[in-house]
Order: structure tokens, then C-alpha cells, then sequence
């Protein structure tokens, strides 16, 4: 039942008593957490009334609606006052509206654990977990239909400093020298070198400053294909 996307994000969930997994649409990663004894509850949360509802319907067919609860509402505000899982899941998201996720409630600075699946921004997410008291303990690639996917798991502590590098593309994915890493380097470097040959035959102040990024984007993306 679980994409192997889906199967890379349960995999990176430690053994634990409570896990939230906001944005869950099916909740088809609650069910498996559950049925695999790796949560003993959770919180299958979405924002939108249709995918709560076929959650608590998945929920319903599985048997497990003594251990998962359904709620409906944007991010971390469906968890009470108090309440801090011990593990937050944001899956499937855009990066920036996971780090607004993580905004949304003081657990998403203050639960043990994140496993979190963007599909843009990766770097902005490192860098906001790694500023609220996070440290990136794993992370992971694959390809499913074509697109590549990368999940981090990441625990309450400090660490060393990350470089620039690290943050863009992951201290552990250039470590390990991933596979698909230099796949997914070399997939946005040629994107970005089409973007600067465009922006090549105009002028502006504007453009100017936004080729000297990309510019400055191309070499980083060189020196970590160098890396691997
Ligand atoms: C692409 S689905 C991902 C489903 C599942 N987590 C997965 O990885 O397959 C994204 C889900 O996030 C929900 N979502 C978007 N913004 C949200 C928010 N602010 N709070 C809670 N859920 C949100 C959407 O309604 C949608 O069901």
C-alpha cells in the first residue's frame, strides 16, 4: 500500500509512542506505522476536509481508529496546548509550507524527532531546523516515476557547522556520495544554465543581480559534483 517514496519516509521513524503526521492526506503512513508497531498512536492531520475524510475512511478499513486520529486544520494547530509528539512527519509538502508548518505550533521547535519529505526548498528546511535546536541525522534518495525524492531525519541536539554545501545538498547525501545525489546536481545545474543563457541577452539591475546568484549557484553546484 505504501509508494516507496512513502517507505522511505516510515523507514526514517524510530520506534516511538506518539507520532503526528501532518498533510496526510490517505493517512496511508499513519496505517503503516501503526500496523507495524513502529507508533503506538498518531495524529493523521490535513488541512483539507476531503483528505480527512478519506483518511478516517482508510482508517476505518484498517481497524485502527482506536490508535489514529483524524484532524482537520492547518499544520501544528490541530495539536492542543500541551501536546508534543515524539514525532513530527511532514511529508509531501513544498518546503516553505513545511517550515510554516513547523511555525504553526511550539512543538514543531520541541518534539525529539522531525522526519520530513519536501519536494523544493531543501535548503531552506535544513537551514530552519538545524536554527530551531535540530541535528540532521540521516537522510535519504530515491527515484519513483521519474522524479527524485529526498527525506531527512533529524534529532533535538547541535552539531558541527554546516557549510554552505551542506545545507543545498545534505552533509550526510555528499558524505555517503549518494547515487542520485550527483543525478539531482547535475539535473539542476543544467536547468540553472539554461536560465543563465536566457538571461544573457537582457539587462536591468535586476538581472544583473539575479545572474550573479544563479552565477554563484552554478560554482557551488560544481565544486559538490566534484565532491562525489
Ligand atoms: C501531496 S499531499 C501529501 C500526502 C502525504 N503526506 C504523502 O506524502 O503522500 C499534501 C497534503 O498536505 C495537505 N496540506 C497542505 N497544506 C497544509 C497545511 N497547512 N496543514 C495541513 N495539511 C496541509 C494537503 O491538503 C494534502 O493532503
Amino acid at each position: 500500500m505504501l509508494s516507496e517514496r512513502l517507505k522511505m519516509v516510515a523507514d526514517m521513524v524510530d520506534k516511538c509512542r506518539f507520532v503526528a503526521d501532518i498533510g496526510t492526506d490517505h493517512a496511508y503512513l499513519p496505517i503503516y506505522l501503526i500496523k507495524n508497531g513502529i507508533a503506538g498512536r498518531a495524529v493523521a492531520a490535513d488541512i483539507s476536509s476531503g483528505s480527512c475524510k478519506k483518511a478516517l475512511d482508510n482508517i476505518r478499513r484498517s481497524g485502527l481508529e482506536d490508535y489514529i486520529e483524524v484532524r482537520c486544520g492547518n499544520g501544528l494547530e490541530v495539536m492542543t496546548e500541551d501536546e508534543i509528539p515524539d514525532t513530527i512527519v511532514i511529508s509531501g509538502m513544498g518546503g516553505m509550507l513545511a517550515i510554516d508548518v513547523l511555525k504553526s505550533h511550539k512543538c514543531g521547535s520541541l518534539a525529539p524527532c522531525l522526519v520530513l519529505q519536501v519536494q523544493r526548498d531543501i535548503c531552506a528546511v535544513r537551514k530552519h531546523i538545524i536554527s530551531s535546536g535540530y541535528k540532521i541525522k540521516a537522510e535519504d534518495m530515491l527515484r519513483e516515476d521519474g522524479k527524485l525524492y529526498t527525506a531527512i531525519s533529524a534529532v533535538k541536539g547541535r552539531d558541527t557547522e554546516y557549510t554552505e554545501l551542506e545545507y543545498m545538498f545534505g552533509r550526510y547525501l555528499l558524505k555517503s556520495k549518494a547515487p542520485l545525489l550527483r543525478e539531482y546536481i547535475e539535473y539542476e545545474h543544467k536547468k540553472i544554465l539554461n536560465v543563465l543563457s536566457r538571461l544573457e541577452k537582457m539587462d536591468g539591475e535586476d538581472i544583473k543581480k539575479r545572474r550573479t546568484e544563479l552565477e554563484r549557484l552554478s560554482v557551488l553546484q560544481k565544486e559538490a559534483l566534484e565532491c562525489l
